[in-house]
């Protein structure tokens, strides 16, 4: 797919999501944003860039763990998102951290700026990691890390159907590598291609619970992936879609709700 079009589906399917996206997604995704920050390793005083920061889940346990002598930067592709994290650390008086609109593949910062680069459960909507990779070890210091959270292999993540369900009703598939780099040894040899050293990954498996059928559907739905082609579905195409993930996750069904398993990859390099 035309990268462009990648960007404006991940921009503008985000900024229509992202209202929705700690009510569905907020408790799913703990785990693996807890053990990014964990491999990261802040410490009081740093300088840390957090991309594709969203509404600031790894954002803000950032800014607390650097605290006021430190400072933190969010940035993400969507307007909305960068809106909604400004008035949320302003509501919370969190003053050392700032946010911008930009894109993960082109980071407008200095050489060598931070002691830590983050990017959690943004990278595989990146059309080309490798060269965000590439920008991350450029802004880092010498003996900085940039650590990454993905979701795993395909075959591990029991919702994936949502993807090709809403593709088979679109011209155009909305996130054909979503589950790259997630697969075997990709996103660290990502990392390596890019010249980090001290590579370091950790796999771990998750549960995704829903109470019931409408959660379930309405998280695989409201996810910014998806989001623009799911906006031009007429109510008989909504119906037709969520029938098919309905029966696609149905082997996961738990009592009244479900228990989906999942997978997510996170990767830690260092500036050499
Ligand atoms: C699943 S959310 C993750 C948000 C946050 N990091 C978290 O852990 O909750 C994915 C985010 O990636 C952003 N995104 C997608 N493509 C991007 C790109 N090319 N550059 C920067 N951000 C991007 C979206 O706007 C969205 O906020």
């Amino acid at each position: 797919m035309d990268d462009r079009l990648q960007r404006r589906i991940q921009r503008y399917g985000w900024d229509r999501s992202a209202d929705h996206y700690e009510g569905y997604w907020r408790r799913q995704l703990e785990p693996a944003q807890a053990l990014l920050l964990r491999m990261a390793e802040l410490e009081e005083g740093e300088r840390v860039l957090d991309l594709a920061c969203g509404t600031g889940l790894v954002t803000l346990p950032a800014a607390d763990a650097v605290g006021p002598s430190g400072e933190v930067v969010g940035t993400d592709i969507s307007q909305r998102m960068v809106e909604l994290v400004t008035e949320r650390a302003t509501e919370l008086g969190v003053r050392h951290v700032s946010f911008d609109r930009m894109d993960a593949e082109d980071v407008g910062f200095p050489d060598a700026s931070f002691d830590a680069v983050l990017c959690g459960l943004g990278l595989m909507y990146v059309p080309d990691p490798l060269r965000s990779l590439q920008e991350m070890l450029r802004v880092l210091k010498p003996g900085g890390r940039a650590v990454c959270a993905v979701w795993g292999a395909r075959k591990n993540c029991g919702w994936a159907e949502i993807f090709p369900i809403v593709d088979s009703r679109v011209s155009t598939e909305v996130c054909p590598l979503f589950f790259q780099l997630g697969t075997g040894e990709a996103l660290s040899m990502t990392y390596e291609a890019a010249g980090f050293g001290e590579v370091i990954c950790k796999r771990i498996t998750t549960v995704l619970e829903y109470d019931g059928p409408d959660s379930a559907v309405g998280a695989a739905f409201a996810g910014g992936p998806v989001a623009m082609a799911y906006a031009r579905f007429d109510d008989e195409t909504r119906e037709a879609a969520h029938a098919e993930y309905r029966a696609s996750i149905e082997p996961f069904r738990s009592n009244a709700g479900y228990r989906i398993p999942g997978e997510f990859v996170v990767v830690h390099g260092m500036k050499k």
